[in-house]
């Protein structure tokens, strides 16, 4: 099934197991996002919702859980809330797993024995829950039927870590079953990437080495650590969000053209391109990336504390909220194109985009006092918020002088389609339920991501954690600055 094939997007009869079904995930994402599908009729009545935890809640309690997640009334879900069943138990357990396929009996004259299970625990209990599945006999679909298991990041803490998760869930799940989600590929804007590449005959053959001066991706947060202190204390940001969400819109915005816009096509190119992004040496490290960590400062008017003064984190700490580096992709395309990105929390401001300078004409006629305002033409998509894409480009000042300055054509998604994108979310698990793997991470996705990511880990380690320093509100460490500007360039956004 890919994105074309299913065109009504309505899912198939199918039970729906929420492991973790108590905890902050489920409430704040993943119950909405199936209300959501009610409402817009892609789920219905063949529909059954199990949740797990270890909560003590019966059938009714969850059911009071759901609807307090969901908020507003929403009648086309509200069947499925009173048929939604609960199970108490542990996930190390097999009582566990004897009352699950309980629950699935009984809801399976509804869902005609179709299974999709999300886990939505705490990534310690991945392998676990999906060996105990297999255990007791409930990851292989029978006929015609289909047993799923989608399964959020963190995908291993690295590259040795990720490949053990993966054994564990070969050995329950065959990679067809397996829907890994991240959910930057739910975003309307980072799908536009395929469009806006792949539908447009005046995009691609300007997308190289030949006219591109250099790519920028930005990955900017507002927000601090908020209430995950605990939890990002050992992970950081390159883990958090360059191993995943980085290296997947670096990927689509860098692949080779995919010769049909379905799962595999695509997976392959993202994975070829991820492939030819060099590895950097231990010794090259210290110049090409940039580990920052935030002071306090004002984000929109509001004093904000430092990272080491947050709830849940040590005040030695030396985690990482920001990161800078710079890639380069061995390929034809793009040899010799520096391709930077940067993320971080507590910038000023949230802001996701992929910005792609072009060269400067070959020779410039009009004199240097004329030309000080042209800046080089910049195509910009923003992937989050106002998403939309700008072309930067170079236009005469009215005026008897022929004077040059940069201005920015805008189309805006919010200008032309006023119905506002669906939540992320909610498209990933209406994709999974209906099979459709286009937007999701294969394994050898996660495993050459953990490759590039890997060697500033070990870098990091050897090298005791280096680490800048930067004002809450302000676009991170000044040695990120100096990155890009080392090379005659500064970043879109500073
Ligand atoms: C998550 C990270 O994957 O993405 C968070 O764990 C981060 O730290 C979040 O805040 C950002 O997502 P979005 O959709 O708000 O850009």
């Amino acid at each position: 099934m890919d994105l074309i094939s299913n065109p009504q997007r309505h899912a198939p009869p199918v039970t729906f197991v929420i492991f973790g079904a108590s905890g902050d995930l489920t409430s704040r994402k993943i119950l909405p996002a199936l209300a959501n599908l009610a409402r817009a009729g892609s789920i219905g009545k063949d529909f059954s919702l199990i949740g797990i935890a270890r909560s003590e809640l019966d059938d009714q309690g969850f059911r009071e859980l759901i609807e307090k997640a969901v908020g507003s009334p929403c009648p086309e879900f509200e069947e499925i809330i009173s048929r939604a069943q609960y199970v108490t138990g542990e996930y190390t357990h097999p009582d566990t797993f004897v009352a699950l396929r309980e629950a699935l009996e009984k809801a399976s004259g509804v869902s005609m024995g179709n299974v999709t299970y999300y886990l939505a625990t705490i990534p310690e209990m991945f392998g676990e829950v999906a060996s105990e599945l297999n255990r007791a006999g409930l990851t292989k679909p029978e006929g015609d039927n289909f047993i799923r298991l989608v399964i959020e990041k963190p995908f291993g803490r690295d590259l040795q870590g990720a490949q053990v998760l993966d054994d564990t869930l070969h050995k329950a799940f065959s990679e067809s079953q397996l829907f890994r989600i991240d959910h930057y590929m739910g975003k309307e804007n980072v799908q536009n990437l395929l469009a806006l590449r792949f539908a447009n005959a005046i995009f691609e053959p300007i997308w190289n080495r030949r006219f591109v001066d250099s790519v920028q991706i930005t990955v900017a947060e507002s927000l601090g650590v908020e209430h995950r202190g605990g939890f990002y204390e050992s992970e950081g940001a390159l883990r958090d969000i360059v191993q995943n969400h980085v290296m997947q819109v670096l990927a689509l915005t860098l692949m080779e053209p995919p010769s049909r816009i379905e799962a595999d096509s695509i997976r392959d190119e993202k994975v070829k391109l991820l492939h030819a992004v060099e590895i950097m040496e231990p010794d090259q490290v210290g110049d090409r990336v940039v580990r920052g960590q935030y002071l306090g400062g004002i984000i929109e008017g509001k004093q904000v504390p430092a990272y080491r003064q947050e709830p849940g984190v040590s005040p030695n700490s030396t985690t990482e909220t920001f990161v800078a580096m710079k890639l380069n992709v061995d390929n034809w395309r793009w040899a010799n194109v520096p391709i930077y990105v940067r993320t971080g929390k507590r910038l000023p401001a949230r802001v996701t985009e992929v910005a792609m300078q072009f060269q400067r004409v070959p020779h410039l006629s009009f004199s240097s006092k004329l030309s000080r305002d042209l800046r080089p033409d910049m195509l910009i998509l923003r992937i989050q918020p106002d998403e939309g894409v700008s072309l930067n480009f170079g236009v005469k000042v009215p005026g008897p002088e022929f004077k040059l300055q940069s201005v920015s054509m805008d189309f805006s998604y919010s200008d032309v389609f006023p119905e506002p994108p669906a939540d992320a979310y909610e498209r990933l698990i209406l994709d999974a339920l209906i099979g459709d793997a286009t937007l999701f991470i294969r394994s050898d996705e996660v495993r050459q991501a953990w490759r590039i990511v890997e060697p500033i880990q070990k870098s990091w380690a050897d090298n005791g954690e280096p680490l800048s320093t930067y004002d809450s509100g302000t676009w991170g460490p000044v040695e990120a600055s100096r990155l890009v500007q080392v090379d005659g360039r500064s970043w879109h956004l500073s």
